[in-house]
């Protein structure tokens, strides 16, 4: 049989000439023409020139569905017109100052507000500076160096969280304690034994790591749903173990929410009912722009505070707390309304349990993992709960379906990951599962 991949590829190839085209330039100035490993892939990436809703075109004049809506981040959709006259409004009155203004007030009631845990939250302009700052909160608040971190969990680009990500199962180590192994090169060696690896979902085995070391350990930080692995939720009683724990040693307990926080209206906090010391945010609550944050107790947080002399962690950032993404924040929060998540839960619910039904009637080895707005295809059929699980996946198959969604005029995320918005219709949805469906019929697995 011909290689489903490759055809689905020569197919791609000849539908976007115009990409192709752009990627050859963009090589010529950017290291493989890329500023973004999570949205570049083999052979090139479509060139998206705009977005309403749910569709976005490229160059080439594809329009197709958006699944992944930049990485979970368009909740709503793109541009939707609360958010557009948000941002031009702020456009018309100047896009950042050298001092604070008042929306910023505002976005931060909004979050405060909605996650009882966070007494104090302060703004930055990514995820990763989010979780940065709040390791290195941890790190002052305890007078301890050690963080303990998940195997399969990205946690943003910076140093400390660049380990064991998705490692190797050959330098891994034991599933039930692995070993911390740096993704790439250029991390300094010297801070991976500041580094404590534990497995997803297996309090059990977790506990013995955090105790092992837990007069070392400044945080825990974990993903409530771990977006990397395929928007895997956290077992409740893994949530609730790590709480009580950290607590009992006194140990910081981050949530990292950039994606978790899609689940419900106070995140995925107010979901699973456990309350973590700190939070970090993004994504969402940027409404587009570029974004992070992070909060928590009210005694942490005050190490940072400027106004009684200088803060014990010190805290700059050009664009931190930027008027630009603060209205664009703010106007997206608002449309988050209960009804709002009520109705994506519904449509996650709908289209996982569709997906599941094709697969079981075309006998495809697949299942669905995810929660609320979130889902992943994984093609293994065991239960994924795990990196280890998840690295059952049929990584040929995974891009096999990426490339034919991408002919079949769908965009989800190169892992096949993807997400729902409130602009999402039933009709897409199922328009969604028919193309996985001519997908896998074409890789000859239906
Ligand atoms: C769970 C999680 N934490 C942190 C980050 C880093 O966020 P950013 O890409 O804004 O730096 C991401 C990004 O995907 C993420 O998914």
């Amino acid at each position: 049989m011909p290689d489903a991949l490759q055809n689905e590829i020569t197919r791609y190839t000849a539908a976007n000439p115009k990409s192709a085209a752009l990627q050859e330039r963009a090589a010529r100035v950017m290291p493989g023409g890329d500023s973004r490993n999570s949205i570049w892939w083999a052979p090139f990436p479509v060139y998206l020139t705009s977005g309403r809703g749910t569709h976005i075109y490229d160059v080439d004049g594809n329009e197709r569905v958006d699944m992944v809506n930049n990485m979970t981040t368009l909740i709503v959709g793109h541009r939707h017109p609360k958010v557009i006259e948000a941002l031009r409004g702020q456009l018309d009155r100047g896009v950042s100052f050298p001092a604070p203004s008042e929306s910023v007030i505002k976005w931060a009631e909004i979050l405060v507000d909605r996650v009882p845990s966070v007494d104090k939250v302060r703004f930055v302009n990514s995820g990763t500076e989010g979780t940065l700052n709040a390791i290195r909160a941890a790190r002052a608040f305890t007078g301890r160096q050690k963080i303990a971190k998940c195997e399969g969990a990205y946690h943003g680009t910076h140093d400390i969280v660049s380990f064991s990500v998705a490692p190797n199962l050959d330098q891994a180590g034991d599933a039930m304690h692995p070993d911390a192994v740096a993704g790439f090169e250029g991390i300094p060696t010297a801070i991976t034994e500041d580094v404590v690896v534990m497995p997803y979902n297996n309090i059990n085995a977790c506990e013995k790591i955090i105790r092992a070391h837990a007069h070392e350990l400044a945080a825990v930080i974990v993903e409530p749903v771990n977006g990397q692995c395929g928007m895997i939720p956290a077992r409740p009683e893994f949530l609730k173990g790590l709480r009580s724990l950290t607590k009992e040693l006194g140990i910081v307990l981050i949530f990292d929410e950039v994606i978790a926080f899609r689940v419900a209206r106070g995140g995925a906090q107010e979901h699973y009912g456990v309350t973590p010391d700190m939070t970090c945010f993004g994504k969402v609550i940027g409404g587009g722009m570029p974004v992070g944050a992070f909060g928590g107790r009210e005694e942490i947080m005050a190490l940072y505070d400027p106004s009684r002399g200088a803060p014990r962690v010190q805290h700059a950032g050009t664009f931190n707390g930027n008027p630009m993404t603060a209205a664009a924040g703010i106007a997206t929060l608002e449309l988050l309304t209960p009804a709002a998540y009520a109705e994506l839960e519904q449509k996650g619910d709908y289209l996982r349990s569709k997906l599941r039904k094709l697969f079981s009637e075309v006998e495809a080895p697949m299942s669905v993992t995810g929660v609320a707005s979130l889902f992943a295809l994984q093609f293994t059929p065991d239960p994924v709960t795990d990196y280890r699980s998840f690295a059952k996946n049929d990584n040929k198959m995974t891009r096999t379906m990426f490339m034919g969604l991408l002919n079949e005029g769908y965009l989800m995320s190169n892992r096949c990951a993807g997400n729902v918005s409130t602009v999402h219709e039933a009709g897409e949805l199922d328009g969604f599962v028919d193309a996985v469906g001519r997908v896998l019929e074409r890789a000859g697995k239906a």
